[in-house]
């Protein structure tokens, strides 16, 4: 019999791979604190978690019996990858089932900040009726740059030209030839800051993407530029980001991803100009089962059969 501990919300239909499997045990214990998520691990086969859980080095050299660690969702950086392949352990992750969620989400944060929805909304629920203090901006014909243009970033240019914006792509890996099948511009993130009036990013967190988006890039940008985040904290600077609205240089952010979870950078969750979700991108029911349905199958795979895909 293969245990399997699962220690953050995952949906349950989407694990039936290994629940209606013989051989596997699955145990759903989430929230469990760091010491005693150490203490149990040496009874599991397999770990699967979302980014709530942070794997930590003490945690996998408890885990004597652990095959494989699987993160449902993008992002293994809550994983120590390092100490999990020294002691052996298959790192997997679900990397398209909630490419969808992420992207709807990061245009619904685009339109919300150019609307003020957010802030219009808790205005007239406190009883009070503004209509011209939340002027906003159009989509339309305004340049948007995509910094990362991988799954997400794709997507996201792919539906933004349906707003008829002029989209600027930056990536390492993106092509002419790919651009131009794309219908958008190949740019540097210095073109992108000259001459976008939106910039998203959907890089994963690095070291050479951590504070990519910083009190130096803000300078060479548009005055009035707006921000979206919905891939990690950290790829923007966050006290950055908020010197730059207060400064008025950028005229507002819509942030979904903390470099701390919950978030600690002051000014930046209650100011009137950034506004947040509290890490959603991935909360759709079908991007919640794809993940759970793609680590699952791939854990039952690996302990049954050895067979990997997305290590
Ligand atoms: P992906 O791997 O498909 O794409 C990432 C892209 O970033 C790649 O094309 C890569 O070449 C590019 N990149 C890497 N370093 C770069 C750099 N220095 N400058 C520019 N581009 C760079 O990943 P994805 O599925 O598109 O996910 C993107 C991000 O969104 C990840 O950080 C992921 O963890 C995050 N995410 C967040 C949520 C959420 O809940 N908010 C949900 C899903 C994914
Ligand atoms: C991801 O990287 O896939 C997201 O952070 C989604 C999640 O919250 O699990």
């Amino acid at each position: 019999m293969y245990k399997v501990i699962v220690t953050d919300p995952i949906s349950e239909s989407g694990l039936k791979a290994l629940t209606e499997h013989d051989a596997f045990q699955v145990e759903q214990r989430v929230g469990l604190e760091p010491e005693v998520l150490a203490e149990v691990i040496g009874d599991y086969d397999a770990l699967i978690v979302r980014s709530q859980t942070q794997v930590t080095r003490d945690i996998i050299q408890a885990a004597d019996r652990l095959k494989v660690i699987a993160r449902a969702g993008v992002g293994v950086d809550n994983i120590d990858i390092d100490a999990a392949t020294e002691k052996g352990i298959i790192v997997i992750n679900a990397p398209a089932g909630n490419t969808i969620a992420a992207t709807e989400h990061t245009l619904a944060m685009m339109l919300a900040l150019a609307r003020n929805i957010p802030q219009a909304y808790g205005s007239l629920t406190s009883g009070k009726w503004e209509r011209k203090r939340f002027k906003g901006v159009e989509l339309y014909q305004k340049t948007l740059g995509v910094v990362g243009m991988g799954r997400i970033g794709t997507e996201v240019a792919k539906r933004a030209k349906g707003f008829q914006m002029n989209i600027l792509g930056y990536d390492p890996f993106l092509t002419e030839d790919r651009a131009k099948k794309l219908g958008i511009i190949k740019a540097s993130l210095d073109d992108i800051a000259a001459q976008a009036d939106f910039i998203t990013v959907h890089t994963p967190l690095t070291p050479e993407t951590r504070g990519l988006i910083n009190a130096e890039y803000f300078e060479k940008t548009k005055k009035g530029v707006r921000f979206i985040n919905c891939a990690r904290g950290g790829i923007i600077d966050e006290q950055a980001l908020v010197d730059a609205v207060n400064s008025g240089q950028v005229a507002g952010a819509a942030i979904d991803v903390f470099e701390h979870e919950p978030p600690e950078t002051p000014g930046l969750t209650q100011n009137p100009r950034i506004i947040v979700t509290p890490h959603l991108g991935a909360s759709t029911t079908e991007a919640q089962e794809k993940v759970a349905e793609s680590v699952s199958e791939e854990i039952r795979d690996i302990l049954t059969s050895g067979s990997v895909q997305h290590a």
